[in-house]
């Protein structure tokens, strides 16, 4: 049985029954209609928590390549393969002067997944410079162009992790990106980071050189410390639950969001629960940053997920607000 430990972010030791590598679309033929719970589609692994042993195959997508596909006067659209892995593709952009990544730097895992998530850092998400995604129906093997508005792009959610869980592939992601560079610098830590750089006039390079300090000063190392990023999405609550929050805990971290709604910051939330740097098992809650569940001393993914699941309950009885896992569960 195939070990995926090497293959997930949070260093499990878990086994599957098959491990296939997808390196081109035709290497799913063998795959396609299979039951519902039989594959599992792996992309850089590096958000999810493996639960169990995988009764499953495996589907590794390790399709690679990145071409230009268009160009206009101010874009340049350039299609990426699935199994590239992120940063790459963010380094890529940075030397050739492609503008629009350059805040999504050293966000772990690969590009193939990072539409399903819509990940998102410092005031940018996916969504930004998403164009379209090519994915192959896992049923019948037929490739399906996906617009922007068909991902149904919400923040750290897309139509792959809801209604088409599961259903499809992602085999290469087509991104616009910017000739002229306009930055986005409005995250507070990233201007303070380019002052202590001594960068007066900011650049892709300089920007990105930025994000991967400050990423790199709370968030640890997958290398070093089995993590997912965060662990929760920071919950959207109502103005009226916010303020009644804010009559009690006047210092919480609050941020608009849609109409008569706020965002928490869970870290914060947890931090006030007095979990950070708190281990249970094998897993703790990291020390730098309260939203980052770690695997501490050969962790089982049922160890992170009692964890997870203690800090809920904590949040829930402090403030009566309810935490939602940003990693995916798998069992
Ligand atoms: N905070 C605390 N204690 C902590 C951690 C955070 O009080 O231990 C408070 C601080 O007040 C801080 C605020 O939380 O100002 C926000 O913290 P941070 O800037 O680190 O951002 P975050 O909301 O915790 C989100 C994303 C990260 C992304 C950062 C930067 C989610 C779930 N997480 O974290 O994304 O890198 O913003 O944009 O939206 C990820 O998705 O895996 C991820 C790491």
């Amino acid at each position: 049985m195939p070990s995926l430990k090497s293959y997930n972010s949070f260093g499990l030791d878990v086994s599957c029954s098959q491990l296939a590598r997808i390196k081109k679309n035709s290497d799913l033929s063998s795959f396609l209609n299979l039951d519902s719970n039989a594959s599992f589609i792996l992309g850089g692994g590096s958000n999810i928590l493996l639960l169990n042993d995988l009764n499953k195959v495996v589907l590794k997508n390790e399709i690679k390549g990145k071409d230009i596909v268009k160009e206009t006067a101010k874009h340049i659209f350039v299609r990426v393969g699935g199994g590239e892995n992120w940063h790459n593709f963010v380094k890529w952009c940075i030397q050739r002067g492609y503008g629009g990544v350059e805040n999504l730097s050293l966000i772990p895992g690969s590009v193939g997944a990072s539409p399903m998530q819509n990940i998102g850092a410092y005031g940018v998400e996916i969504k930004d410079v998403f164009h379209s995604l090519e994915a192959i129906d896992l049923k019948t093997g037929r490739a399906k162009n996906f617009s922007k508005s068909s991902c149904q792009f919400g923040y750290r959610t897309s139509v792959f992790k809801t209604s088409l869980k599961g259903k499809y592939f992602i085999s290469n992601v087509t991104f616009k990106l910017s000739k002229s560079p306009e930055f986005n610098l409005g995250y507070g830590a990233i201007l303070n980071e380019l002052d202590r750089l001594k960068v007066t006039k900011p650049s892709l390079k300089t920007v990105s050189k930025a994000i991967i300090n400050i990423r790199n000063s709370k968030l640890p190392d997958p290398k070093l410390i089995g993590n997912a990023g965060s662990f929760f999405k920071n919950p959207i609550v109502s103005s009226k639950k916010c303020n009644q929050l804010l009559a009690n805990f006047p210092n919480m971290p609050a941020y608009s969001n849609v109409p008569y709604r706020k965002k928490l910051s869970a870290g914060w939330l947890i931090q006030q629960t007095g979990w950070k740097g708190k281990a249970h098992k094998g897993a703790a809650c990291y020390k730098n940053h309260a939203l980052i569940l770690i695997n501490n001393k050969n962790a089982k993914g049922t160890d992170i997920l009692e964890l997870a699941e203690k800090i809920q309950k904590s949040v829930i009885d402090k403030f009566g607000v309810e935490l939602s896992p940003e990693v995916n569960l798998i069992s």
